[in-house]
């Protein structure tokens, strides 16, 4: 159970505690920061509201933690990775609860999510062993001018203090893929948590503790944003951030000093259908695709354009599944659960309001209960409509009937975001041009968007992102290259 057995430290009172200088700690604020569970919309959990000093403290001691980690082997770092995953693993249930309570993920996703963080880690640990294992040898003569003089050797170092900053949706795995990227590198990590989210992220900073990283080198503060957002963001201490979420990651680039940054902000992913599409497996995409953690997924199908050939019957045939999804309860694994606020509730609301009045075709009559808000197609949208354009980030799919490839592949790219999209279609040679044509940092061809596995490149264009993710883009984006020259008295051929 949370906060009990070998979690019982992270827990004093009511109150979790935040994690600096491999200790758990209560803020000297005395202030505490409510997460309300999504569907009692009661106060679940509460954690720390730490305080701006609190901050410097936490930055001063990963500075010096990360100056002796970096000179820790590489096959070290690796060995306490692997030991972490294992321990995350092994205490899946527990932190898996946390994810049903606070951001109401159903059940068996919150346990998927656990078991694919400790397998990310344990991942990035090997290829972390790998791509750091090895540098360049380069010569001088190959550059018009030079003889070969100059042997230059290239090897990658680690940035400093990495800012991690995750969203409610994964508050466990998109928090990992940015700390293993980090410890394996040679770099320390600061991490702020979501509110939503925050207690099951401090359930698995408790597993790096248990694992025996050294003090300092991870630290997780909590409390609220307009105390310390912005003072961690613009921290000077800080290195490089990571961040995954809405839009503020926008200001957040706009505020940032000079720092490498790594930014993933949503998308509107476009699910192209031809004419010649499998449709009942576009269908079972769109589904999955659309309507998974109540469409809470960065990579959700965001909006369907479909040939109007087509439309009639792939509409049929996703109403007919929709039919069969079941809303309710995320502790009794039901596909919809609430999504996460109250405040995300009325923003979606007021998306289905604007399509209803400009004539949208509710396939489903609209419903809503608290933050419950029962799955709902919308054919027939129009791009007068917000839903065309804008991001619902609930059980709500817009459908545009087009008369071309052509217009779809506009609409795609009309959109601010460039994420993810896909297309489906029998004809392969199309379905490349199609890809090439869609401004989006990946396109799925005959599946729904999706980040994983893990390992595979992760980029949005536009304003879905900065830089690319994925296990390797991360370990290379938290790295920097650093060259050694040997200068030669004399030229040096290979002999013969
Ligand atoms: O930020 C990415 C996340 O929202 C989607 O990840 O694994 O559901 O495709 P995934």
């Amino acid at each position: 159970m949370a906060g009990t057995g070998v979690f019982a430290d992270v827990l004093e009172g009511d109150v979790y505690k935040y994690y600096a200088d491999g200790e758990w700690k209560k803020s000297s604020s005395g202030k505490s920061v409510a997460i309300i569970n999504p569907m009692t919309r009661k106060t679940q959990y509460k954690v720390q509201a730490c305080t701006q000093e609190e901050v410097n403290k936490v930055m001063e001691s990963a500075k010096t933690a990360q100056k002796s980690w970096a000179k820790t082997p590489l096959w070290k770092r690796a060995e306490l990775l692997h030991k972490a995953a294992a321990i995350l693993k092994e205490h899946k249930a527990p932190i898996a609860e946390c994810l049903v309570k606070e951001i109401a993920k159903p059940a068996k996703e919150a346990v998927t999510e656990v078991v694919r963080s400790g397998d990310l880690v344990s991942y990035t640990a090997e290829e972390g062993v790998r791509i750091l294992g090895e540098g360049k040898f380069l010569v001088s003569d190959s550059f018009p001018g030079n003889q070969r003089t100059k042997y230059c050797l290239t090897s990658k170092i680690p940035l400093g203090v990495i800012l991690a900053i995750p969203p409610f949706n994964y508050p466990v795995n998109l928090a990992v893929s940015k700390i293993a990227p980090a410890l394996i590198a040679g770099n320390s990590l600061v991490l702020k948590p979501p509110t939503q989210g925050a207690v099951s992220a401090l359930h698995m900073v408790h597993c790096f503790h248990l694992a025996g990283f050294p003090k300092g080198l991870i630290s997780c503060v909590t409390g609220k944003g307009s105390e310390i957002g912005d003072f961690l963001t613009m921290h000077p201490g800080v290195n490089c951030i990571s961040f995954t979420g809405g839009d503020t990651g926008i200001a957040i680039s706009k505020k940032a000093g000079m720092i490498p940054l790594q930014m993933e902000l949503g998308g509107k992913d476009a699910c192209i259908v031809l004419e010649d599409a499998d449709l009942d497996l576009v269908a079972a995409n769109i589904i999955k695709g659309g309507f998974s953690y109540s469409g809470q997924r960065c990579t959700a199908v965001k909006v369907v354009l479909v040939m109007e050939s087509v439309a009639d019957l792939l509409v049929e045939k996703v109403k007919a599944k929709v039919a069969k999804l079941t809303v309710g309860a995320p502790e009794d694994d039901c596909d919809i659960t609430p999504v996460v606020s109250e405040s995300s509730a009325n923003f979606i609301e007021g998306l289905v309001k604007d399509a209803k009045e400009k004539g949208a075709t509710f396939c489903q009559e609209y419903k809503r209960d608290g933050n419950l808000i029962w799955p709902l197609l919308l054919d027939n949208v129009r791009p007068d409509m917000r839903i065309a354009w804008e991001e619902p980030f609930g059980p709500v799919l817009p459908v545009i009937r087009i008369n071309s490839v052509e217009e779809g592949i506009h609409h795609c790219n009309a959109s601010n975001f460039g994420l993810q999209g896909c297309v489906f279609t029998k004809d392969v040679n199309k379905a490349i041009l199609i890809s090439d044509a869609m401004e989006t940092g990946t396109v799925q061809i005959n599946s729904a968007p999706a980040r994983g596995p893990d390992h595979f490149p992760f980029q949005g264009l536009k304003d879905s992102g900065i830089g690319s993710q994925g296990v390797t883009n991360s370990i290379n984006m938290m790295t920097k290259i650093k060259t050694t020259v040997i200068n030669l008295p004399t030229p040096s051929y290979t002999m013969g």
